[in-house]
This record gives C-alpha cells, structure tokens and sequence, in this order.
C-alpha cells in the first residue's frame, strides 16, 4: 500500500489511492469515525497517547501536560520536552510518534503493510526542517517515497479532478500554524511549480488567540477580575475560541452569542465578526505581502493569475476570500475552495503514485516539477576586505532539481582541511539561515591555492546535498557535512526513544 501523509500542525490526515484512482482517507484505529489526528501527544515513561485519544484523556484530567504546535519547531537545535527519565524530545522525535500512529492505523485499517508514504512540508520550509521530517520518517521506520509541498499536493488534487489547460494557478494555503503561497502551471502531463514562498507561524493557533482575548475581555467586564487560569480553563478557553471562530465562517454570520463554562463560571460571550476580523487583519495583510513577493518572484502581475484555490483549514475565514478578491479583481479569475482541509493529504496520494510508477495505472498525469525556496549559497571571507561575503552558487526559484559546482582554493601551503558555511536566504538582505557546515578534507599535498571543486544540489525533495572532487585528480575528497557534529549519535538515541515509546496503550 503507497500512502500520502499531510503532517499537519494541528491535525494529521493519512489518505491512498481506491483502485479507480479516487483518494480516500484512512480513519483512527481506535475511533473508526475519526479521519484526521490531531498532531497532540501526551507522553507517560514508556507510553505515549497521539492523536484523538489524548483530547479524551483530556476530559478526564485537563492538567495532562500534552505537546502541540511542534511542527514550528522542525529543525530548531533544541528539545521540546524533557521526560522524567530525563530524555529530551526534539520535533521530529514527536513528529515520529504521530508518524507511527497513522502508520499503524493504516495498516490495520487496510490490512496491507505500508510500501511506501510520500509526507508533506510547507513549501516554505528550508533545508533543515525538510531533513527533521526526513529524520522523522526514518525514526518511525517510515518507508519514504519523497517530500511533497502541501499547496503543490493540493495542486495535484486539483489537477487530478479537473482539467487545466494553460493556466497559472496561485494556491493559497493557510492551515493551523503555517501559510504557504505557490504559483503553478498545469497542462494534461504535470504540474509544474514556478515560485513559492510563505511563513512559517501564522495560521489558526493566532486566530484562536484573537478570539481568545475577546473572551477574557469580557470575562474580565463581566466579573471585574480576570479569568484564573489553570489546566481545566485553558483547555476550555482554547477549545471554545476555536469552535467560535470556525461558526464565525458561516456565510452571513455577523455576531455570535453563546453562554459558555469555563471552570466554574457560566457567562454569555458576544463576538462580531467585524471585531474578529478587525483583529486579524494585519495577519490576512501579511500573507498578501508574502503572495505579491511570491509572484513578483515568478515575473508575473496579478492579472497573470487564471485560478485561485484556497486550501487549508484557516482559508475558509470569509474575510481572506473577499481580501483575495480585492486583489485579483478580474472577473474572469476564479477564486474557489477546493476540499480545503483535505486536499493535502489526496493529493500527497496522488503524489506516492507518481514517484512509485503508478501514475498511469491511475491515469494521472506523470509529470511533477518543483523549484528552489531559497538561494543557496556559501559563506567566504573576501580575502581583500576580510569581510564574510556570500557566494550565491543556485537562485531561488529554479527548476529542481537543481546544481552549481565553484572551485574554492586553500590559503596557505599549510592548510590541510577546508571549512564552509552553506546557508540558505530569501534576498541579499535577509537573514541568513545556516544549512551546515561542510569541512573537506585532510587534503593529500596541501599546497597554496589548492583547488577544491565544491558541488552543491538542491534535490526534488527540496533538500540539500553538497559533495566535493579534487580537480587535479578526478577523486572524491573526504568530506563532512552536517549541521552539528553528534547528528548520527543523537538520531541514534531518538530512535531507540521512538522505538521503546509504545502508542496508544496506557
Ligand atoms: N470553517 C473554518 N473556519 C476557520 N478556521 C477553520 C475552519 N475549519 C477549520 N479551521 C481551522 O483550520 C486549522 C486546521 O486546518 P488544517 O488542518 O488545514 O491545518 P494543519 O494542516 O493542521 O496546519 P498546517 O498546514 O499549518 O501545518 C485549525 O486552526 C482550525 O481551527
Ligand atoms: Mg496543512
């Protein structure tokens, strides 16, 4: 069985193609009629509950210490969560646990071994929260067909569904905790992406705290003293602000009233639309700015865009569709919903399909074409000016996979090892972020000038690989390159910690 896996900041969808090539969801082995996991984990010694069970643990002790939003922590050096035995949880050692369970589920709901899964990552995400998920999948034991960008797997959904003929399409994903924007062309044979980008903490956790902070306002209006916190009403107050910001959704909505408990007190909650909105709307404006830097880096105006597909649970708040409507104002573009929350997880399906060969038996169309996030380059010392300068060897933007080879040389007969920083950026002015340190060497004849051929890939999972030659003899130099020198110890250790974890079993 090839599977699709939308690993989501707030919930986790596992999806394979029937045998007529449609998607279908695979539900939670223990809630036959839950189809998607929340991304939560409570972890006790050995065991660990993921998924919909921990939000039933929930109701019978709300102080249960349990572990969210992790997805925004891909990549970051340190750990999450401390266990009593002392172990430290990074994301993708939690991301682990959630990957295992939809595995299980799968399995046991299908009957049939999981072949191979194809998981996706915001199409924002950089090298380093690509290889966490990576580390994620190899920890779970995870067969792994590839990486698929949520909005491309939206794309190829939609694609699949429907026919495209020469057109540019802008999906607009905005889910629980990320936004990603991405330009695509589609024709009968592929998908093709043409630019991207995105940020990786604004989605509905920040809508939930908009709402949030109404309610306590007028808790504190009402009472005259703010609203004691603790386990029990934080989870009351999460879980309300969420369901009234999604009844907030429905068409000609303009207020809500409702009495709600939290802890002991009862009181009535008015919330206006316009208020909700008014709150987020420098959020809604940010991912607009993100969305023109997008096409601007694609060369393209607004009025290039033939179709604008909102996917992504967050999109479904009515003021972004009327912002986006503002924008691409032409009346022949179209701006739809397009099964915003589950069209990730199909399409990541679609995806395992075509990387597997099976693209024709399902008569889906076989070609499939990213582009670089980022620039990527190495950071030098200018030997003239002695400043660190960066030498950008692949643009942001390019065809994937993509490549670059420069010579660098040694600056002394001494000098037997050769260090560089790679790093990734969006532009030459924004922050630099580090991919790795890649050190060659010991060289044979250090010599002044040595020449090093250095190669850096940008792979069709989006990650990154480097490799250097010595030109002088055609031989393959040795050569390390990681983002810290214990990488291989500590996944050791996370493994064994995701391996003794049992799931689902308290
Ligand atoms: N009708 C709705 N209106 C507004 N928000 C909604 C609606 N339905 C769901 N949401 C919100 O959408 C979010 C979940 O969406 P989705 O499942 O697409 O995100 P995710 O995949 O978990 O996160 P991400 O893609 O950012 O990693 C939650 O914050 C949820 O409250
Ligand atoms: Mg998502």
């Amino acid at each position: 069985m090839k599977t699709g896996i939308d690993l989501g900041t707030t919930y986790s969808l596992i999806a394979r193609l029937q045998q007529d090539g449609t998607p279908t969801l695979l539900p939670d082995s223990s809630f036959r009629e839950v189809y998607s996991t929340p991304s939560a984990i409570y972890l006790n010694d050995r065991n660990a509950a993921v998924g919909y069970l921990v939000e039933a643990l929930l109701e019978e002790n709300p102080e249960l210490p349990v572990l969210r939003f992790f997805k925004r922590n891909f990549g970051a050096p340190n750990p999450i969560f401390l266990d009593r035995a002392g172990m430290a949880w990074h994301a993708e050692t939690l991301a682990a646990l959630v990957l295992k369970k939809l595995r299980f589920d799968a399995e046991s709901y299908a009957g049939r071994a999981m072949e191979g899964a194809v998981v996706t990552v915001p199409a924002h995400f950089h090298d380093r929260q690509r290889k966490a998920v990576l580390n994620a999948a190899a920890l779970a034991e995870l067969p792994v067909l590839g990486l698929v960008e949520e909005p491309v797997a939206a794309a190829l959904h939609y694609g699949v569904s429907n026919t495209c003929k020469d057109e540019v399409l802008m999906v607009y994903d905005l889910g629980g905790g990320t936004f990603d924007v991405t330009l695509l062309s589609m024709d009968e044979r592929g998908v093709y992406v043409l630019a991207k980008d995105g940020i990786t903490e604004l989605g509905g956790k920040e809508f939930d705290e908009a709402i949030a902070a109404m309610v306590l306002e007028q808790f504190r209006n009402t009472h005259g003293s703010p609203l004691p916190m603790n386990g029990l009403t934080s989870l009351q107050l999460r879980r309300i602000s969420e369901e009234i910001k999604i009844e907030l959704s429905i068409p000609n909505k303009s207020f809500l009233k409702k009495t709600v408990l939290i802890g002991s007190h009862a009181f009535e909650v008015v919330v206006y639309r316009k208020d909700f909105e008014a709150a987020i709307r420098h959020m809604i404006e940010q991912t607009i700015e993100v969305s023109m830097r997008c096409l601007d880096g694609a060369g393209l105006r607004e009025a290039d865009i033939g179709k604008l597909m909102l996917v992504g649970g967050s999109s479904m708040v009515p003021s972004i569709g009327q912002r986006l409507g503002q924008v691409f104002s032409d009346s022949r573009q179209r701006i739809f919903h397009h099964e915003p929350l589950k069209a990730v997880a199909y399409g990541a399906a679609v995806h395992a399909a075509q990387l597997s060969g099976e693209a024709e038996a399902y008569e889906i169309p076989p070609e499939f074409r990213g582009v670089t996030g980022h620039h990527i380059g190495i950071q030098t010392i200018n030997p003239q000016t002695g400043r660190m300068e960066v030498d950008r060897l692949i643009a942001k933007n390019m065809p994937l996979p993509a490549q670059a080879t420069r010579t660098f040389y040694t600056s002394s007969a001494t000098q037997t090892k050769i260090r560089l920083q790679v790093v990734q950026y969006h532009d030459p002015k924004s922050e630099l972020t580090p991919v790795g340190e890649l050190v060659i060497g010991p060289l044979a004849n250090p010599a002044l000038n040595y020449p090093v051929e250095v190669t850096v890939e940008n792979t069709t999972d989006g990650t990154i690989r480097v490799r250097a030659y010595d030109p002088n003899t055609g031989v393959e130099l040795e050569q390390e390159f990681g983002a810290s020198g214990d990488g291989g110890a500590s996944l050791v250790l996370q493994r064994n910690l995701v391996r003794s974890t049992f799931i689902n079993h308290l």
